[in-house]
């Protein structure tokens, strides 16, 4: 598949559109807001559905299954590459402002089992310095966040064969002089349009860093389709990134991308924040707290008494619980399609739901902080995942940027 936008992927601005009231959301990576209609947000974003035949083709997981993960760019030569058994990589991210909480380890898991299945080499920068811009934290702050989420990184269970952490203000010996190279092309005119507006030169300059991300594990290994799963608020900066490598010339396919719909948040629809209102669930949370949590707050599809319920049943498609179920938690097609007939028919009460979910989430949660327990010093599980000294020196080789005086 050609990608008929070949080089105006960053022609499209990304704010809200005023048009008609339907269209007044904004996704941006720096500000959700409104109800987002994830449709009309594939052509302003001019990216594509995925197709069945493409789910088809990646390995099997619900989030694709059930199309939470619903659209890309160059999706094609990454499934092509996977399943010839030539080099494709995935880059996922983490930008370290806070504790992990649910939403995050969707595309972790997703990229874990990618690499479980093809051998993808994954790559996971930690994005600390756009955190410290970005919010109004100290760098120790962003620093605490960021060993923290290391762990629940590391718990995913990652190969550390064909797995690279990088770390911005720890890895910036390579991160920079790639950054800088990509910055030359790109204007404050088109970060506005963009982004938005940013309060500082330094959010101006992050998007020539997260184009590095992106082209790291081309840069180290040489080409290779990679892809890109990540939220959809995500995407601007793989356009971003897709329109300066062009014009840089790098020995590099464009990167690709496979975004994603928004966990919920527990009280309704729209992305799930650790910095809003809602309460989150986070990867430490222990059984007693996730379950309050969801009696307490999660919205659900029920009717307002028992006797209505029963008469005329739930609405799975709203009831939060229930698509926890459906985004990751319920792995069964069979199972969850028992589950919302029920619900659908008032046979299982909203409380009952809520249970279901508790049950599923508080097992998942179990596994993740049985491993991430077993880790041993963070210094120690994280030196297997750095970026060794000849991949250092390939990736600046390849960049075409000076190594300079050596340290
Ligand atoms: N900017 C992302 C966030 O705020 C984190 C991130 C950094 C990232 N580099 C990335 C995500 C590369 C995906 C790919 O959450």
């Amino acid at each position: 598949m050609t990608d008929s936008r070949e080089t105006a992927d960053t022609t499209e601005t990304t704010r809200t559109d005023s048009s008609s009231p339907a269209d007044q959301f904004t996704v941006t990576p720096y500000a959700v807001d409104g109800e987002i209609d994830y449709e009309k947000l594939l052509e302003r974003f001019g990216a594509n559905r995925l197709t069945d035949e493409q789910i088809e083709r990646f390995p099997d997981h619900p989030l694709l299954r059930r199309r939470t993960f619903y659209a890309g760019r160059d999706v094609d030569k990454y499934l092509e590459a996977a399943a010839a058994g030539d080099p494709h990589a995935i880059v996922t991210g983490r930008g370290p402002s806070g504790p992990m909480h649910l939403g995050h380890v969707l595309p972790l898991y997703l990229a874990k089992r990618f690499q479980w299945k093809t051998g993808a080499t994954v790559y996971i920068p930690l994005s600390d310095d756009e955190k410290f811009l970005a919010k109004d934290q100290s760098f120790d702050a962003i620093g605490e966040h960021t060993r923290e989420n290391l762990h629940d990184i590391l718990a995913v269970g990652f190969d550390p064969d064909r797995t690279r952490i990088v770390i911005d203000t720890a890895d910036a010996d390579v991160v920079y002089p790639i950054a800088v190279r990509l910055a030359k092309h790109l204007t404050p005119a088109t970060v506005e349009a963009v982004y938005g507006e940013q309060d500082t030169v330094g959010l101006q300059f992050y998007p020539a860093v997260q184009a590095t991300h992106l082209l790291l594990p081309q840069l180290v290994a040489g080409r290779q389709p990679t892809l890109v799963p990540i939220a959809i608020d995500q995407d601007p900066h793989v356009r971003i990134c897709r329109d300066v490598a062009a014009k840089e010339a790098l020995p590099v396919e464009k990167p690709g991308a496979l975004l994603g719909r928004f966990l919920p948040s527990l009280d309704g629809p729209g992305k799930m924040s650790s910095s809003g209102d809602a309460p989150s669930i986070e990867l430490t949370a222990d059984p007693e707290t996730v379950a309050e949590t969801i009696r307490t707050h999660a919205y659900t599809g029920g009717r307002a008494t028992i006797e209505e319920h029963r008469k005329k049943g739930g609405d799975p498609t709203v009831d939060v619980p229930f698509q926890y179920l459906r985004y990751f938690f319920e792995s069964d097609d069979a199972e969850l399609e028992r589950i919302a007939a029920d619900y659908r028919s008032g046979d299982l009460l909203s409380g009952e739901l809520k249970e279901l979910a508790i049950e599923r989430i508080t097992e998942f949660l179990d596994e993740h902080q049985r491993r991430r327990a077993e880790l041993g010093s963070l210094e120690a599980e994280l030196d297997p995942f750095r970026l060794t000294d000849g991949e250092q020196r390939r990736a600046l080789e390849r960049a075409g940027v000076p190594t300079g005086l050596d340290r």
